[in-house]
């Protein structure tokens, strides 16, 4: 279906005083495992059934990565299919920022392993950790070096192995997520208006809704801490899923808002792919129509930072995006955090 254009939109960037440089996404790509784990077999590791599973979140399967493929290898070859989109070499990359909650190592960063994998020498590197909004709060980062002509070239990846912190013994927890990968390519392209707004916030006083309580400074871990099972995710769904439903419209209406645009003006809505009821109460509260809005999550469960990445990809992949669409972006994760995106594709 057509959506309604116009030409009304401002870029707020643009409006702060730099009028003739902006940041595009000048590529893009996405990598999962190639292991599906289905609602089938999980119904064989814990006490739950395709039914509940579908009906409850919408998901159907997961990719699992395996035992010897880590976070910076997903995020890997999801750079790779990225700087292709973009025609452009490793050594071209001025900046890597790998957004995860499963680094390879505590530290060093995943984003140095990567960068010794795809071979980007040239490039600074560093890790972002906001959960699932993880990707869109490296969009501005990212985007952040290139508005001010620190760096030509920024790699922004959202990289996850969920199934490294998964509680297989926890049915609340172990149906709901999946591992991959999604990365883009930033880069000034003159005559043309990129990304018009991020927005990002945070609630700290929600920290033990969700996470993985050992590991860190305040639990160390030890034979107890394992015993425990403290390395674990942790969630409280019903309640994550309340804020999930508000931070998201608020988000998503701000980012809106900064750039002058009515909801029917967006030609894909990309959401955070954590549960269908999410994205369809999303959705109802935005006025947006269903076919505005891009949903994979039958496919690959929650992925976390990787979850907008991926869909974004998918949804280009699939004709969804034309060149001159308005694109939103919108997820809410731990923390909590939460962010929202508008771009000129
Ligand atoms: O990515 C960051 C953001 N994450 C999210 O936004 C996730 C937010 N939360 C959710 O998506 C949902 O809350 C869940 C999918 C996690 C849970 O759905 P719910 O409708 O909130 O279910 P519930 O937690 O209220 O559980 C309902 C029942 C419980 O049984 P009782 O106590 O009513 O007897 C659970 O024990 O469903 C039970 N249950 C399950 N049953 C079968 C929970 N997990 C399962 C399961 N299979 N896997």
């Amino acid at each position: 279906m057509k959506t309604e254009k116009s030409q009304t939109f401002v870029n707020p960037r643009i409006l702060g005083g730099n009028a003739t440089r902006t940041c595009s996404i000048a590529g893009v790509g996405s990598y999962v495992p190639d292991r599906v784990l289905s609602n089938i077999e999980l119904e064989k590791i814990v006490d739950t059934s395709d039914t509940w599973i579908t009906t409850r979140t919408g998901i159907k399967e997961r990719r699992m990565a395996g035992p010897e493929q880590y976070t910076s290898d997903l995020a890997a070859e999801a750079a790779r299919r990225a700087m292709a989109h973009a025609g452009i070499t490793p050594d071209q990359i001025d900046l890597i920022i790998v957004a995860t909650i499963t680094p390879d190592t505590p530290f060093p960063s995943t984003a140095c392993w990567l960068q010794h994998k795809i071979g980007a020498h040239r490039a600074a590197a560093f890790d972002v950790e906001a959960a699932c909004s993880g990707f869109l709060y490296g969009l501005e980062i990212g985007q952040q070096f290139v508005m001010t002509q620190t760096y030509n070239t920024v790699l922004v990846i959202g990289a996850e192995k969920l199934s490294s912190i998964i509680d297989w013994k926890d049915r609340n927890t172990c149906v709901l997520f999946g591992d991959g990968a999604g990365a883009v390519i930033l880069r000034n392209r003159p005559q043309s208006h990129g990304l018009l707004t991020v927005c990002m916030g945070a609630d700290g006083s929600k920290t033990g809704l969700l996470g993985m309580p050992g590991g860190g400074s305040r639990c160390p871990a030890s034979h107890e801490s394992v015993d425990e099972r403290l390395h674990f995710l942790r969630m409280d769904g019903k309640e994550t899923f309340k804020h999930a439903v508000t931070a998201m419209c608020n988000a998503a209406r701000e980012a809106l808002h900064r750039c002058h645009i009515e909801i029917g003006q967006v030609a894909c809505i990309i959401p955070h792919q954590a549960n269908r009821r999410i994205i369809d109460a999303v959705t109802e509260r935005l006025h947006a129509r269903a076919d505005q809005v891009f949903v994979n999550l039958e496919k690959y469960g929650n992925t976390s930072a990787a979850s907008v990445a991926i869909a974004l990809d998918e949804a280009v992949r699939a004709g969804r995006i034309h060149r001159g669409d308005l694109v939103l972006m919108v997820a809410f994760g731990a923390g909590f955090t939460w962010a929202s995106a508008v771009i000129e594709w």
